[in-house]
């Protein structure tokens, strides 16, 4: 058996592949201290009233095209705030991905509807409409696809499948600012699309959300709803009930600010992703996520791969993970399973959902949620998060050469 050459890993006592911090996000300046200011000395930091909110929602529908928007207090109240103005609630059936962030689960269950998960498509990490359509009952009343990590799910078949079964479609792109399915931005083909702007996105206000729609009924629905039931106009559609789910000035000052930057970033991760695509792609076992043909454009908020321990001599994933950190290289294994999590099993035995839906849908809930692709997926993914993307080339030359010196060493690294 050949002995492993080349610089050891650092998991082994070698030098690390990366010893620089990654760059930091969020990114400020002169510009979004002026904003933050302007609402401060205003002194109108409602958006009743106010301006910034108004100018936000108006530049971010310029900027995706779409005909309404509506701002929110983060992305779970916009996913909230758009199924109330669908009249989904109790005794519905919402069918969503099973690999995705629990706010899409808890928006869900917060209107007293029953999650219905639909497994993964393994190539593209994106919900499968073939097993979304496969979960759909005459109870069904929403298909909430999520874009995932920022690249488009199969829209053209989910919207399909919606159409043959006369169900809507809510797309939660909470992760996908400036996506876009051929050619049109993602949060646009739906009846609704959902964005978050909490910390970590790729754009940026700390907390904050937004809904897109062509529809004006909706879109006044959901102004009412997220207004404390209180309607935009005297005669406006609404249906009562309501929270207040509104931005501040100051989330809607900073956004329009940092929307200056939104493109460019973009570009740079779109470059710097499909570089690192290139070179890991030819590393045995490293399956970067594959785009949808239809998905003419990734946002990047996460770069994902699935790790294969196969051509690593068996190193599992959660050392492959440690060494690659040792490297300093940032990177993290991602969701688990949705559908089999405690707080989804816990809100269904609760005694509203047993008198809602009653014994025997709940008992028949656990066959009807199996998602096997999605398991697998959980056990072998590994991502890395956007900021990592806004550094230059040679960043991502470091990604590649510490996952083939782990591959090198995997046989030493295997037995330690
Ligand atoms: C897919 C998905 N849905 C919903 C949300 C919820 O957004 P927020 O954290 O702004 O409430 C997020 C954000 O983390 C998300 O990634």
């Amino acid at each position: 058996m050949a002995m492993a050459t080349g610089p050891k890993p650092a998991l082994l006592g070698g030098i690390k592949t990366r010893a620089a911090r990654w760059p930091t996000w969020p990114v400020w300046d002169k510009t979004d201290e002026e904003a933050i200011l302007g609402a401060l000395r205003s002194s109108r930091w409602y958006r009743v009233g106010g301006t910034k909110v108004d100018a936000f929602e108006t530049q971010y529908a310029s900027l995706t095209g779409a005909p309404h928007c509506l701002a929110t207090a983060n992305g779970t109240s916009a996913l909230l705030t758009s199924m109330a103005a669908m009249g989904i609630g109790a005794g519905d059936e919402v069918v969503i991905p099973a690999y995705t962030f629990v706010a899409t689960v808890n928006a869900v269950m917060m209107l007293n509807a029953l999650p219905v998960f639909a497994d993964t498509d393994m190539d593209s990490f994106q919900v499968d409409a073939r097993s979304m359509a496969s979960r759909v009952t005459s109870q069904t009343t929403l298909l909430m696809p999520v874009h995932m990590a920022g690249a488009a799910a199969d829209l053209d078949a989910i919207l399909e499948v919606g159409k043959q079964k006369k169900v809507p479609v809510l797309e939660d792109a909470c992760q996908a600012h400036l996506g876009e399915w051929r050619g049109r931005n993602v949060g646009t083909w739906g009846a609704a699309g959902c964005f978050s702007f909490q910390a970590s996105k790729n754009l940026n206000s700390g907390e904050g959300g937004a809904i897109l729609t062509a529809s004006s009924d909706l879109v006044e629905r959901a102004y009412a709803f997220h207004n404390n039931s209180n309607r935009r106009k005297v005669d406006g559609p609404f249906d009562g009930r309501g929270l207040n789910l509104r931005m501040t000035e100051f989330q809607g000052a900073l956004l329009v600010s940092q929307m200056a930057r939104i493109e460019e970033f973009a570009k740079r991760r779109d470059d710097n992703a499909k570089y690192l695509d290139s070179m890991l792609r030819q590393i045995p076992g490293i399956n970067p996520q594959k785009n949808h043909g239809g998905c003419t454009r990734s946002a990047w908020h996460l770069f994902m791969l699935r790790y294969d321990s196969g051509p690593f001599n068996g190193l599992p994933r959660a050392k492959f993970l440690k060494a690659l950190q040792a490297e300093g290289i940032t990177c993290s294994s991602g969701y688990t399973p949705l559908n089999k999590s405690e707080s989804v099993v816990r809100a269904l035995a609760t005694k509203s959902y047993q008198r809602v839906f009653g014994k025997k849908v709940l008992e028949e809930w656990k066959d009807r949620n199996h998602c096997p692709q999605n398991d697998k997926l959980c056990e072998q993914a590994v991502w890395f998060t956007q900021n990592m993307l806004i550094g230059s080339r040679a960043d991502m030359e470091q990604i590649a050469e510490a996952v083939k010196k782990i591959q090198t060493w995997s046989r030493d690294l295997a037995k330690g």
